[in-house]
Formats: structure tokens, C-alpha cells, sequence
């Protein structure tokens, strides 16, 4: 049976106040239409279509970059007359047969199992309709059915509801599957006589009624599913339910998180046993967690392979953007510690309050403990990296490398000038900047030689 998907992104969300469209802002830090093309797209649909119209551009834009291998397609909207009209805007576009799945871009959370389950109730000769029940239905479309409450008649929205309609709590949340053929039939009967003078997509549910064509329900595994985003507040609203369900999963596995109110997963996190997240930790991206690692609080982690045995004291920043970051079995690191893209650290790595770490390698029990910079380096086993040293690896033009051997020692306040080699066992004194190549095995001094004046007088105060 051939599916065909259909977002509704055109509308304004004027309670949000943004200058950017509804369906743009974010969830678990992608935008909510992003939430739903992707779970929709696990339907492996024949297409998946976007209505869009406010902020169009900008929409579409942003959702080809994130799915340009999925089989999307626009359609504008413009005016936007309803919901109905939103959908008549796709008909061009849609099939002749199979089913079609319409879903708000707005209620972000639906689970694929949720919209799968609701396509299989729709059977390709059914209207199925996604509800649920609201201990205050205010705002929404109500469900009316017939006296044994078998029957689905209609939906009356809220400004359309009489009294008696408005005290029934069961609501359409916004998503049904039609069969296609029928769908298109019912949008073009559509009429906009009504409170809003609007197109209704909920009136093809009497249109329905009178062909003959039955009409089901199903509903949810959780409200949060179909749970829609107006206003700022309901956004955080709805990111704080999505966190703490995301919390309490990681917890059922065994992650032990200091206060699941105080933790952010935009992304996903994988975790092995044993692990310990103090709060107001934020992970980004795909993070990866070895068997008994210990987070401190207030650590942000973005595409990154944590190691075994890793602990990562509080305040630590570790960013593997597109390069990723990989930090070695038993490291620790922190606090203040921040790591960027390409860093590879080993095993047994001591990464120490403000020590930056950029697109370089440090091999088992390399240790930089202070106030360091290690940018484009290649950094032996076992070196240890003074307090204050850096690599200074720009030359204003062009990235270069050092190459720090096996069993190095580099002193405090060092200037590793790239490209530039230090041979294994070499020690580089405090002070020094190293412009050349220093040999395996011998101390190198590069800075001005120490003098001492006997006899010199410190100036005194003119008295006048
Ligand atoms: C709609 C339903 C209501 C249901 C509620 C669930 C209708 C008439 N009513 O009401 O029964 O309880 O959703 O949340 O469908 N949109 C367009 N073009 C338009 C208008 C809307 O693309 O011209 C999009 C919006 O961007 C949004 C979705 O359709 O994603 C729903 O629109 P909205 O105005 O929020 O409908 P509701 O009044 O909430
Ligand atoms: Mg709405």
C-alpha cells in the first residue's frame, strides 16, 4: 500500500513572537518539523510532503540541508486559509491510491509507532483519527459521536462548539490517515462557513460520515506525543517532558544522574555501566560513555568517545564538532578543561584546568596540567606538558605541526613555535622558545641567560 505524508509547517505562530517560522524552533536542540520528518520517515513513505508558507524560505532551506536524502518536497501555501486549504495545496502532488498521513509540524514528539498504528487502523478504507482525552479540551477540535459512543460523527472546533460539545474531553490532536482517493474528494467539498472562516481539514470527518466511509479512532501511548508548541512557555514546557523521559530511559538502564531535572540530551547518549552525570550536564550530538565514568557537574559534551574509567571533573567543555573528540580509558579531565575538535586523547590522559586541546593526539599518560595549549600537536606517551607551554601553531597564513616524542618534558611558560620536532626523553627548560627542532635525550634552553648585578641600587623617592 502506497503512503503518502503530508506536514502542516505554513502557519504563523503568532504567540511565539519570533521573527523565525513555528517549525523552526527547537526541540532537544533541532527544529520541531525536524522531530517529525524524521520519525515519519522510519513510515518509509512514497513521499513526505511540508506545507509551508510562513517563513517558506527559510523552512525549506533549513530541512533540505538536514534530510537531503529523503524523498521531501514543498508545497507553498500562500494565503494560509485553514487547515484544509493547507492540505488541497498537496493534492496536486498526491497519488490517486493508498493513504495519506497528515501530522501537524507543531507537535513534534509523535512516535513512529504511534503514526504506523494509526495508518494500519485507516486499513486504506477508513478515516482514522488520532485523539485523545484532555482533562481541558479548551482550544481544541472536540470528537463527537453518536449515542452508544461507538460512532465517530464529527469534529466541532472549540469557536464552533456549542455548550454540551465543549464538555466533551476526547480532542483530535491533528493527525489522521485518510485513503488518498477519498481525502481528495472530501478537501474539495471543504467550505469555510464557519467561526473562523477557515478551511477546516476536520470537516472531511462528516464529509466522511455521509459517503458511508467509517470513520476510527486511536490514541497515543503517551500525551506527549501530541502535545503542540504555541507559545514560549509550552516550549520549554514540552522540552522539559521530553528530558526528563529521555532521563528517566538512560536511569532504567542504569545511569545514575544526580538530578534528572538537571540534564540535557540534544542528541543521543549512549552509556555504559556505572556511569555518574552530576547536574547540568548538556549532551550534544552522538556522545558515546565507557563502564564507570564519572561527569562533574555542569559539563557540556558534543560528539565525543569517552573511554572506560574517565572522569571528567565539573565545568569541563569537550566539542568534537564534525572531527569528533575520543578521550582514552582512565583519563581524567578537568575541571575547566576544554577539548575541541580532533582531539585524541589516550589512555591515562591528565587534562588539567584551562588546558585547550585542538586537533592533536596525546599518547598513554601524556599529562598537561596547567594553563596550556596544544593545538595540531602530535604528543608522545608519558610527556608531561608544563604549566603555561603552548604550540604556536598559526602563523598567520597556515596551520603547523609539533611533534613532541616519547618521555618529554617541557617546562613552564614554553613556546613551541610549529613546525617544530622534540625528540623522546628530550627536557625543554621553563621560559623557553623553541623556533628549531630540539634533539632526543638533551635539556634545551632558549631563553636569555639569568645575570645578577652586584652592587646595584634601587632608586629612591625624590623628596621634595
Ligand atoms: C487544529 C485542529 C483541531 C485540533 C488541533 C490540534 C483544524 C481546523 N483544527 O486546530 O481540531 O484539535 O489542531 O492541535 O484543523 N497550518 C497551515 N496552514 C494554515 C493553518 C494551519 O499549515 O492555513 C498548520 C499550522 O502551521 C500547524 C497546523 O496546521 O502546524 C495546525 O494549525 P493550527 O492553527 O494550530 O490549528 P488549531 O487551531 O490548533
Ligand atoms: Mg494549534
Amino acid at each position: 500500500m502506497s503512503l503518502s505524508i503530508v506536514i502542516m509547517a505554513a502557519g504563523k505562530g503568532t504567540r511565539m513572537k519570533s521573527a523565525h517560522p513555528k517549525v523552526l524552533h527547537k526541540i532537544a536542540g533541532r527544529p520541531m518539523l525536524s522531530h517529525v520528518i524524521s520519525t515519519t520517515a522510519g513510515l518509509s513513505a512514497q513521499q513526505q510532503i511540508v506545507i509551508t508558507g510562513h517563513g517558506a524560505e527559510q523552512v525549506e532551506t533549513t530541512m533540505r540541508q538536514a534530510f537531503s536524502s529523503l524523498p521531501l518536497s514543498f508545497v507553498r501555501q500562500e494565503p494560509q486559509l485553514g487547515t484544509g486549504h493547507a492540505v488541497q495545496q498537496a493534492v496536486p502532488v498526491l497519488p490517486n491510491e493508498g493513504t495519506t498521513l497528515i501530522l501537524n509540524g507543531d507537535t513534534p514528539l509523535i512516535e513512529a509507532a504511534t503514526a504506523r498504528a494509526l495508518v494500519e487502523a485507516s486499513g486504506g478504507d477508513k478515516l482514522a483519527l488520532l485523539t485523545i482525552h484532555l482533562p481541558d479540551p479548551t482550544g481544541y477540535g472536540r470528537i463527537v459521536r453518536d449515542a452508544s459512543g461507538q460512532k465517530v460523527l464529527a469534529i466541532v472546533e472549540h469557536k464552533d462548539a456549542t455548550e454540551a460539545q465543549r464538555a466533551i474531553t476526547e480532542v483530535y490532536t491533528g493527525v489522521m490517515a485518510a485513503p488518498t482517493a477519498q481525502l481528495k474528494h472530501w478537501l474539495s467539498k471543504l467550505t469555510n462557513q464557519n467561526a473562523q472562516g477557515e478551511y477546516y481539514l476536520t470537516d472531511v470527518v462528516s464529509l466522511a460520515q455521509a459517503d458511508g466511509v467509517a470513520v476510527v479512532a486511536a490514541q497515543p501511548r503517551d500525551e506527549v506525543e501530541v502535545l503542540g508548541v504555541n507559545s514560549p512557555l509550552q516550549l520549554a514546557e514540552l522540552e522539559r517532558r521530553h528530558q526528563r523521559a529521555q532521563a528517566a530511559r538512560l536511569m532504567e538502564q542504569g545511569v545514575r544522574l544526580a538530578d534528572p531535572a538537571r540534564f540535557d540530551v540534544r542528541g543521543t547518549l549512549q552509556c555504559g555501566q556505572d556511569v555518574d552525570i552530576d547536574v547540568n550536564c548538556v549532551f550534544e550530538g552522538t556522545v558515546t560513555v565507557g563502564d564507570r565514568v564519572q561527569i562533574g557537574a555542569n559539563c557540556v559534551i558534543r560528539n565525543a568517545t569517552i573511554g572506560a574509567g574517565v572522569v571528567i571533573q565539573p565545568f569541563t567543555h569537550i566539542d568534537g564538532d564534525t572531527l569528533g573528540a575520543t578521550v582514552g580509558e582512565g583519563s581524567i579531565i578537568g575541571p575547566f578543561a576544554r577539548l575541541r575538535p580532533g582531539a585524541q586523547l589516550g589512555p591515562e590522559v591528565h587534562i588539567g584546568n584551562f588546558v585547550e586541546v585542538k586537533n592533536s593526539t596525546l599518547g598513554r599518560g601524556a599529562k598537561a596540567n596547567h594553563l596550556a595549549y596544544l593545538g595540531d600537536a602530535t604528543v608522545g606517551e608519558r610527556v608531561n606538558y608544563g604549566a603555561g607551554s603552548i604550540t604556536a601553531n598559526y602563523d598567520g597564513a597556515n596551520k603547523h605541526r609539533t611533534v613532541i616524542g616519547n618521555d618529554v618534558q617541557v617546562g613552564s611558560n614554553c613556546v613551541l613555535v610549529a613546525p617544530i620536532t622534540v625528540g623522546d626523553g628530550a627536557t625543554i627548560g621553563g621560559g623557553s622558545t623553541l623556533g628549531k627542532d630540539a634533539p632526543a635525550g638533551q635539556l634545551t634552553v632558549a631563553r636569555a641567560k639569568q645575570v645578577s648585578l652586584a652592587g646595584w641600587q634601587r632608586p629612591e623617592k625624590i623628596k621634595r
